[in-house]
C-alpha cells in the first residue's frame, strides 16, 4: 500500500519538527537527519510502529534497531543496569556518534526493536533536529538508517524519498548530515570494549575515554567488514552484532578496493579501469585530490585531499547511489589507511566491495 510521503523542508524546521514528533507519538515513521545518516524513526514502545519501520525497509526481522533518546539520563530507563565503563563513555560522546549495547529493562521497548536479544542498542544523537524531535515526540526512538535494506545509508533527505517515498510518513530535511557514517555500536564485555561496527567515534577516542578502566579489543574485523573466515565465524567469545551477517551497501556494479601505499595505488587503479573498460564495463574511479586528475574513466569522483579521510567518508554513501543513477558497472576504488575516521571508511568500502581487495606492495 502507497501511503501519502510529507516532506518537511529545511527552511523551516520548527513547523516540521511538530508535525513530525506528532506523527511519531501516534504510531508514524518519520525519517529526520541525525550527525551521522538519517534515521527512520518511530515510537520504540510501539510494536505496531516498529513493525512498520522494519516492513518500510525491507529489513528482516533478526535485526534489531538502534533506539535513540534525547538525554543520557533516559539510557537509564531502558537498560536494567549501566555498567562504570558505560557510563564513562556516554559521558565522554553522549550527544554524538556511539551506541552502546546494554542489557536490556524488561518491557522497556517492543520486543521487535531487539530482535528477541536480551540487549538493547542506544544512543543519543548530536543533531540538533534529532534530539529536539525526541524530545517532543515523549518516546524513546528506534530508527535504523533511513534506507531500503541493501541500499547505501542516506546523508541526504533526497536518498531517503529515493528509497522510501510512498513507504513513510514523512521526511524532516536537515541538509547534508555530519559525519557520513553510521555510530559506532560498542559493547562493554567483563572489562573490556569490544566495537561492533566501527563508526563515527574511533578506536583512539575509545582507548582515551576509557584509559585505566578497559582495553578495547582489537576484533573490529571479525564483527563486520571482512567476509569471515570459518575461524572467526566459530569464535564466539566475541559479541557480536546482527547486522552483521546481512550483505550491506552495495552498489550494483561490481567493486574493488586497491590498497596500499598512496603513491603506488594510481597504476594499479588505473589497470583495473582500462580492463574493465576494454570489456565494455562503465567504469568509476572513486580517489582523491591528489590523483583524480590523472584517471580516464567513465566517472572519476574527487573525495578531496587524503589527509583529510572525513571528506571520503562524507561522500561515500553519495557517490555510491550517483555510481547506480550514472550505470556505472564497475568501481574501482582507492583504500585509505585504517586509523581514524579511516577504519570506518575502510569497513564501508570493504562491504560495498564484497571484501575484493586488491593489495599493492
Ligand atoms: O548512526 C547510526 O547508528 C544510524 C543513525 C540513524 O542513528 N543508525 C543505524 O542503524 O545505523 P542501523 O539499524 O542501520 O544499524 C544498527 C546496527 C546494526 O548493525 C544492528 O545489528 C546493530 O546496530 N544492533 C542493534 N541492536 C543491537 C544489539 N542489541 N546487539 C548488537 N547489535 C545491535
Ligand atoms: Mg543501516
Amino acid at each position: 500500500m502507497r501511503i501519502e510521503t510529507k516532506y518537511w523542508p529545511a527552511e523551516q524546521p520548527r513547523a516540521g519538527i511538530e508535525e513530525a514528533a506528532a506523527a511519531i507519538a501516534a504510531g508514524g515513521v518519520v525519517a529526520f537527519p541525525t550527525e551521522t545518516v538519517y534515521g527512520l524513526g518511530g515510537d520504540a514502545t510501539s510494536t505496531e510502529a516498529v513493525g512498520r519501520i522494519f516492513a518500510a525497509k525491507g529489513r528482516p526481522s533478526d535485526n534489531p534497531l538502534i533506539v535513540h533518546v534525547a538525554r543520557s539520563e533516559d539510557a537509564a530507563g531502558l537498560a536494567a543496569e549501566v555498567g562504570a565503563v558505560e557510563k564513562a563513555l556516554m559521558s565522554a560522546f553522549w550527544p554524538g556518534p556511539l551506541t552502546l549495547v546494554l542489557p536490556v529493562r524488561e518491557g522497556a521497548v517492543s520486543p521487535l526493536v531487539t530482535a528477541g536479544l536480551d540487549t538493547v542498542a542506544v544512543r543519543v544523537p548530536a543533531h540538533e533536529l534529532a534530539r529536539e524531535l525526541i524530545e517532543r515526540a515523549g518516546c524513546p526512538v528506534a530508527a535504523p538508517s533511513a534506507n531500503r535494506s541493501g541500499r547505501p545509508s542516506p546523508t541526504l533527505a533526497r536518498h531517503v524519498l529515493e528509497d522510501l517515498d510512498g513507504r513513510i510518513d514523512g521526511v524532516l530535511d536537515g541538509g547534508a548530515t555530519g559525519v557520513g557514517l553510521e555510530s559506532t555500536v560498542v559493547r562493554v564485555v567483563d572489562g573490556v570494549v569490544h566495537i561492533l561496527r566501527p563508526g563515527g567515534i574511533t578506536k583512539d577516542q575509545l582507548r582515551r575515554a576509557a584509559k585505566g578502566m578497559a582495553d578495547v579489543a582489537e576484533d573490529t574485523a571479525r564483527t563486520e567488514g571482512r567476509p569471515e573466515t570459518g575461524a572467526q565465524a566459530e569464535d564466539a567469545s566475541a559479541p557480536r552484532s546482527p547486522g552483521v551477517k546481512y550483505a550491506h551497501y552495495a552498489p550494483r556494479g561490481d567493486m574493488r578496493i586497491v590498497t596500499g601505499e598512496a603513491g603506488r595505488l594510481p597504476p594499479i587503479v588505473q589497470e583495473q579501469a582500462d580492463q574493465a573498460a576494454a570489456a565494455g564495463r562503465r567504469v568509476a574511479v572513486l580517489s582523491c585530490s591528489e590523483h583524480a586528475a590523472g584517471y580516464r574513466a567513465h566517472a572519476v569522483f574527487d573525495w578531496g585531499s587524503r589527509a583529510e579521510p572525513e571528506k571520503a567518508a562524507q561522500a561515500l554513501y553519495a557517490t555510491l547511489r550517483e555510481c547506480d543513477e550514472r550505470g556505472i558497472d564497475f568501481i574501482v576504488a582507492e583504500g585509505y589507511p585504517e586509523d581514524g575516521i579511516g577504519e570506518a571508511l575502510m569497513n564501508r568500502l570493504r562491504k560495498a566491495a564484497g571484501g575484493r581487495e586488491i593489495p599493492v606492495r
